[in-house]
């Protein structure tokens, strides 16, 4: 047996793993999961458009699995995501009567408003105790944007509101649950500071946040391992705020296509490796304050970025240098 990644790690922060609900199914999956991680996030199974896919009908029989699944094998399990501008779906957005999409009116604004309410109350109370943290706003940031907001079909009807009033929906659904604002590219210097001043003002105002995700969805030549550290340490300087690494994968393909030869191939993954075991290194500088670290996959084939290798095990389950590089680093 391979040494385990998370007995490895216990000491400093959770080591987790996104998966689709089907790896749970699969025994060799199931073996690889117990073994080396112990927190698991859904891939996609607790989005809003899993769970509540018409307006009134939530469907809880998938996600339930992955909770009997989390409490027989002793294994915590992080909630991924109340409120985005993807994977929602449209009924949110749109009059129940006209089918017309929602606008900034008054009226509408209570439509949505009570929706997202009935949304959160529904779900987070249902796994009150039992998902210890909860991913409550994704992306809400654009740097793009000159006021910083994404303009989402949420911020477009509700305004910057709809974030503090899912952070307080979600706190009086489950007052024990660690709520996370969650983004990527939270390396970025400018959608950093963003970021930065939206958490602080919610403290500020006391609404119930504890933490910030970052997603480190990243490559092996961006951001650099002292541009997390800084993000780290800025979001950190907050207090009360935590930082979860929600889902992190190092991508090799994307500057160098897929169709990289084996040599230029080996050479990536083994910065791969190194990358990996630097941020690593810096994780456990803040033990503190990191403490949770989950792989958005459990093997190469099956990670969103196709035809990349990004996670720590390809298709045959065979650990890469990626995985040895936190077992064994040298
Ligand atoms: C991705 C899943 O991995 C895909 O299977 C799905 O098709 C799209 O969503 N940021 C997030 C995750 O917060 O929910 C996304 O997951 C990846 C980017």
């Amino acid at each position: 047996d391979l040494p385990s990644l998370s007995e490895k790690y216990k000491n400093y922060f959770k080591v987790g793993v996104a998966v689709p609900y089907k790896a749970l199914t699969n025994p060799v999956d199931v073996a690889l999961i117990k073994r080396h991680f112990n927190s698991i996030t859904a891939e996609n199974e607790m989005k809003p458009e899993a769970l509540e896919p018409f307006e009134g009908t939530f469907s809880f029989s998938i996600a339930d699995e992955y909770l009997d699944f989390c409490k027989k094998n002793n294994i915590a399990i992080r909630g991924h995501t109340l409120v985005w501008h993807q994977q929602t779906p449209s009924w949110f957005f749109q009059n129940p009567q006209t089918g017309k999409k929602l606008t900034n009116s008054e009226k509408d604004k209570n439509i949505l408003l009570e929706r997202l309410k009935k949304y959160i109350q529904t779900v987070v109370s249902r796994y009150r105790g039992k998902i210890y943290a909860w991913d409550v706003v994704n992306e809400a940031i654009d740097e793009n944007e000159p006021d910083g907001f994404r303009k989402s079909d949420w911020f477009k009807i509700l305004g910057p509101e709809y974030i503090e009033k899912a952070f307080i929906f979600a706190h009086q659904a489950d007052p024990n649950a660690l709520l996370f604002y969650n983004d990527y590219s939270t390396e970025n210097p400018i959608k950093r500071e963003y970021i930065y001043k939206l958490v602080k003002n919610l403290k500020a105002k006391g609404i119930p946040i504890h933490g910030v995700g970052l997603q480190c969805h990243i490559s092996v030549s961006w951001p650099s391992v002292e541009e997390v550290e800084r993000t780290i340490k800025l979001f950190s300087s907050i207090p009360g705020i935590k930082i979860h690494v929600t889902e992190i994968d190092i991508s090799v393909a994307k500057e160098f296509g897929e169709d990289i030869d084996e040599e230029t191939k080996r050479y990536l993954l083994i910065q791969q490796a190194r990358k990996l075991n630097d941020l690593f290194e810096v994780f456990k500088k803040y033990k503190n304050v990191v403490t949770s670290v989950s792989f958005w996959g459990l093997k190469d084939d099956y990670s969103w970025l196709k035809g990349d290798y990004p996670l720590l095990f390809d298709k045959n389950y065979q650990p890469k240098f990626a995985f040895w590089s936190l077992i064994d680093p040298s």
